[in-house]
């Protein structure tokens, strides 16, 4: 073949990138580290990799819905990065330098993104300012490539609404199978990344919303302890368990992520004060180590049906990977009695849904009167906005019964104050007391189950790719811990993905 009919067909479609000399670096699949190492030694541009992402959101997102703005000032910031980079001493660059990222709906920006958590309720609304997360990528240098689609309202409007669906996008597809679930709500930031629309990516997680696509689309989550990563400036759910966190092709990835977003905020004082006293002095590169299983304790509720998709494919797939945990060095501890833990999970899901609609309408009335412009100024405007734009939002479809139950309730009074203490006394006679008296450094579910016992107490987590179901649905294995675990927890997630190496791109 033709050169440079190589170097063209190479550069449009395997997305290989080429300076003057001609050697090729690929788009696809590169991850941050080897975009960092490739854009130091002048083999790409920040130009070249926004783009790229910019042709294969052309090119895919029409079919798979992951992507609900570009930002129209991303080739500028990427130009500004390569100047940058010029003026810079090779190496000297940070953190995520001239790479871009794509953040979840609801994650505020000052710039000519709409933040709208995927509803025309939020339309044309205008932001104070950058959300604290983003004020820290800006700062590590990340060019922000647009927004992501999700889930509307996060799941908070209504029981009705399908997982990845939004009035603005539509619904968003898992990449590997048109007809697998994509799962939410941080739905499209799992499949941009998923599907190579961009490096990197940002969700948020109230119950589940980081660690369930990511597992139903082959990436790495990271669901951070409750108060790591600022929520100023971010659509709410519950203060109390909101989090946001780095979606990503593979954990160092994510880790780079995690690493630019954590710190205090003024903006998010209490939360963000409480958990700094976790971070690490190195940040958690650190933490990527070959031997990151060794002497690991894991905790396996092998019997526990709470949560589990009843498929037994699934749960024999799952039962393989105990022999990587074992082989890597890790000590398998089976939890016998999961039923007493079963009967508090299921008694703190439903507390967690009648605490959670209480915090919902108080944190989103605060969201709403702090924006500069809004075509909604409250709850009760949001659903009076949705009966008036009925058929835009699909009400008569998908409804939305939780804004309407969340509408109901009048804040914190005496009984759910008892509720919520309720709450934190289930999550620590349920996993905390699992964890510490089988001296537990995480536990391990299949999926992302593992939600069920962390959601409540505000625990991080983590989602690696386990592997695809016959028909090609991806699932994946989701690691718990302690507050603050994220250390250990990044061991864990980094030996197991680098023992196995079961991600593969979608076949698209
Ligand atoms: C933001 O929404 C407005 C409509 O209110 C639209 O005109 C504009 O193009 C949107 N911004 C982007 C970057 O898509
Ligand atoms: C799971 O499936 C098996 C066989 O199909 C069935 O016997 C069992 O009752 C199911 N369990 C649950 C919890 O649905
Ligand atoms: C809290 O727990 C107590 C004791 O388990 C129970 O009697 C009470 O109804 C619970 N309160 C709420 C609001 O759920």
């Amino acid at each position: 073949m033709d050169i440079a009919l190589l170097l063209f067909w190479s550069t449009t479609i395997l997305g290989l990138s080429h300076n003057a000399e001609g050697s090729l670096f690929s788009i696809r699949e590169a991850t941050v580290h080897d975009i960092r190492i490739a854009l130091d030694h002048n083999r790409l541009t920040s130009r070249e990799l926004v783009e790229f992402y910019l042709k294969e959101i052309r090119r895919l997102n029409p079919v798979l819905n992951g992507v609900i703005e570009v930002n129209p000032d991303a080739l500028h910031l990427a130009h500004k990065a390569d100047q940058d980079r010029k003026a810079k001493k090779p190496g000297s660059m940070t953190g995520l330098a001239g790479i871009p990222i794509l953040l979840k709906d609801n994650i505020a920006t000052k710039d000519k993104l709409n933040t709208t958590a995927g509803s025309y309720a939020l339309l044309g609304s205008v932001v104070p300012q950058d959300a604290g997360v983003v004020k820290k990528l800006r700062r590590a240098g990340a060019i922000i490539l647009g927004k992501a689609s999700m889930t509307e309202w996060a799941g908070a409007r209504s029981s009705g609404v399908p997982n990845g669906w939004n009035a603005r996008r539509g619904q968003s597809v898992n990449p590997y199978l048109k007809s697998a679930y994509p799962c939410g709500s941080s739905t499209g930031s799992a499949i941009s990344v998923a599907a190579n629309m961009v490096a990197v990516t940002l969700g948020t997680e109230t119950g589940g919303s980081i660690l369930c696509p990511s597992s139903y689309n082959s990436v790495v989550g990271i669901k951070p302890t409750v108060g790591l990563t600022s929520r100023a400036g971010v659509v709410p759910y519950s203060p109390r368990q909101d989090t946001v966190g780095p979606i990503c092709r593979t954990v160092s990835d994510a880790v780079y992520v995690l690493d630019a977003i954590v710190g205090f905020d003024p903006d998010d004082a209490v939360a963000t004060k409480k958990a700094s006293k976790y971070i690490p002095h190195r940040g958690y590169l650190q933490f990527l180590k070959s031997d990151g299983l060794k002497g690991k304790r894991l905790g396996i509720p092998r019997y526990s049906l709470v949560g589990f998709r009843n498929s037994s494919v699934l749960l024999k797939a799952f039962e393989t990977h105990f022999h990587v945990l074992r082989k890597r060095g890790a000590v398998l501890v089976d939890i016998v009695d999961t039923a007493s833990f079963d009967t508090i999970i299921i008694s703190m899901s439903n507390d967690e849904f009648k605490a959670v609609i209480v915090e919902f309408k108080l944190a989103l009335n605060a969201y709403l009167k702090q924006l500069i412009t809004s075509p909604v100024r409250s709850l009760a405007d949001a659903i009076v906005f949705n009966k008036d734009h009925s058929k835009l939002e699909k009400i008569k479809e998908y409804g939305q019964d939780i804004f309407e139950a969340a509408e109901k309730t009048n804040g914190i009074g005496i009984p759910e104050r008892q509720l919520l203490l309720n709450l934190t006394r289930a999550s620590k006679n349920g996993f905390e007391k699992l964890m510490k008296e089988n001296k537990l450094d995480a536990l391990v579910t299949p999926i992302s189950t593992i939600v069920s016992a962390i959601s409540a107490g505000g625990y991080p987590g983590i989602n690696v790719p386990a592997g695809y179901e016959t028909d090609g649905t991806p699932y994946g294995i989701s690691f718990g811990g302690l507050k603050g675990s994220e250390p250990k927890l990044i061991e864990i997630a980094y030996d197991f993905e680098q023992a196995t190496k079961i991600r593969k791109p979608p076949p698209l």
